[in-house]
């Protein structure tokens, strides 16, 4: 991969490997702000209205995350690959439900979702970590602590024995 020229105290090899990481976590969450928007608007019954907020805080979360991620690996010196058809060639994340959604089946597709991407969180911030840039380790510790936090708020809304 051809970088950018950056000051960085970080040997170009190495911010590389992390401009990749951050691509592929830049491709999760676009993908789970999809899912978010997807549920925010197809949710049906009871609790919609809850569900409808919730879902819609969640994609923005997952917004603030998708500039944070990608402006990481610009200014590692890399691109963000930012297009919802890259994201689409290499997400992590489970499909998605189509069409109209009950609101359990609803929350328990994107806690799916929200698992996927807070293993993949965790990962990075190992991954980071043993590259030595804790900037980008601390960043992705952040995200999964939001993330964890959105699948408690997601799971106080099923039956203790489906969460
Ligand atoms: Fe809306």
């Amino acid at each position: 991969m051809k970088l950018n020229p950056i000051r960085s105290e970080l040997a170009p090899d190495v911010r590389a490997e992390l401009v990749t990481l951050l691509n592929l976590l830049l491709a999760d969450a676009s993908d789970l702000r999809s899912h978010a928007k997807h549920a925010h608007w197809n949710v049906k019954g009871l609790t919609f209205l809850q569900l409808h907020e919730l879902f819609d805080r969640a994609a923005g979360e997952a917004d603030t995350w998708i500039d944070d991620l990608a402006e990481r690996a610009v200014q590692l010196g890399g691109v963000a690959l930012g297009t919802v058809r890259l994201a689409a060639l290499v997400t992590r994340l489970p499909e998605f439900p189509g069409g109209s959604i009950e609101g359990p089946a609803a929350v328990a597709a994107l806690t799916e979702s929200l698992a996927a991407f807070a293993r993949a969180m965790r990962a990075a911030v190992e991954q980071a970590t043993r590259l030595g840039d804790a900037n980008t380790a601390d960043l992705c510790t952040e995200v999964s602590r939001a993330a964890d936090k959105l699948i408690w708020l997601l799971g106080s809304h099923l039956p203790e024995t489906v969460r």
